[in-house]
């Protein structure tokens, strides 16, 4: 069995962050996403891992993981235009070859290992095996129907009178029959050749569909705010009191990280959080649920909730919250007069 990891795409709801970076490298807990997409496909016996990338983004993706060893995997990269979930598999048919495969975007994390969905899949000789997890709201998700014995029925994406609480989410088994439903199908009203199209595909050609529903969180970081959810979820995982830097003055309450060469000075740190690399936190308050990325500085502010990538500076800042802040970013308050002075990418979002 591969795996076959999604890091292409868009990312047009990630703006500006997704003109200079891919989508799935956005740090959660200092880390990128992708990072733990990776983990999780490392701790199953697969050794194999195709990445899709996008034309504006790939060289990111190769940058951060290289030939794969980091995480003891063999790596190959697989360009693709984004053209759907399907058209990437399509697209990585060569790397595929009859192999069945592990599917998992690179967005989206769990907190539950793809160890027992390859035992049910290998056991239960199944074609696909797709991830389900209850949410609220399913008319945002694309949606599957079950009979009594587990095999999906029917998939709809996005329905307006919903037929159940079972989205789809981003972790698919597939036998090497996939293929055969792809070249079936054809591309959606936007363009794009859907997943759920091929699925929807095997079902009708009578292949071994069934469905298992997940057992933990799940995290689609395509948003701000799921970004900063992912984070939150993180560092309440997995973060332990672990002070590498120097603390002068200071109060460290809670599950916080502080990394080596990082300074914090006559300030209060509340976990869980993670202070990176050479960061000075000075004069300031860092509260629960924030990660501060390396060699940032964060002077006479208070941040809670907040990510916070590398190289960014923070200064005389009162009170930051649920913010996303992208690499070397300068947030100043300006104590000399009342106007904002702004100097702000494209697509950016602020509230003042
Ligand atoms: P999406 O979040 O559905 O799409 P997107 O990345 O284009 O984002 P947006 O809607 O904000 O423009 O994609 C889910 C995951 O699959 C994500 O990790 C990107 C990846 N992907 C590909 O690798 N190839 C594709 O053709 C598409 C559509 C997505």
């Amino acid at each position: 069995m591969k795996a076959l990891v999604l890091s292409g795409g868009k990312g047009t709801r990630l703006r500006p962050l997704t003109f200079t970076c891919a989508k799935q490298l956005i740090p959660v807990a200092n880390k990128p996403i992708l990072g733990y997409v990776l983990d999780q496909v490392a701790a199953t016996s697969i050794k194999e891992v195709g990445i899709i990338t996008a034309p504006e983004t790939g060289h990111f993706v190769e940058a951060y993981v290289a030939d794969g060893s980091a995480w003891g995997l063999t790596v190959c990269y697989v360009p693709q235009q984004p053209l759907g979930l399907a058209h990437a598999v399509k697209t990585a048919r060569g790397f595929l070859g009859q192999d069945s495969f592990v599917m998992c975007l690179g967005d989206n994390v769990t907190g539950q290992g793809l160890e027992g969905f390859i035992k049910k899949f290998n056991a239960e000789h199944l074609d696909a095996l797709i991830i389900l997890k209850e949410v609220d709201v399913p008319s945002s998700f694309g949606i599957a129907q079950l009979d009594k014995e587990g095999n999906i029925v029917r998939l709809v994406e996005k329905p307006k009178t919903p037929m159940g609480n079972l989205a789809i989410i981003g972790t698919y088994l597939f036998s090497n029959r996939v293929h055969d439903a792809i070249e079936r199908i054809g591309p959606s009203w936007r363009g794009e050749l859907e997943i759920t199209d091929a699925i929807q595909e095997m079902i009708n050609m009578g292949f071994a569909v069934k469905a298992e529903i997940l057992d933990s969180w799940w995290l689609d970081t395509g948003k701000k705010d799921d970004i900063l959810s992912a984070n939150a979820i993180i560092l309440d995982e997995y973060v332990q009191f672990d002070v590498k830097g120097s603390v002068v003055n200071s109060n460290i309450v809670g599950r916080v990280k502080v990394e080596v060469d990082a300074q914090i000075i006559n300030s209060i740190v509340r976990g869980p959080c993670v202070i990176g690399r050479n960061v000075l936190v000075e004069n300031s308050f860092i509260g629960p649920y924030t990660s501060i990325g390396d060699d940032s500085k964060i002077c006479n502010s208070s941040l809670e909730y907040c990510v916070v990538q590398n190289g960014v500076t923070v200064r005389d800042v009162e009170r930051l919250e649920d913010s996303l802040i992208g690499k070397n970013a300068k947030v100043i308050r300006n104590t000399r007069g009342r106007t904002l002075k702004l100097h702000v990418g494209d697509y950016s979002e602020l509230e003042v």
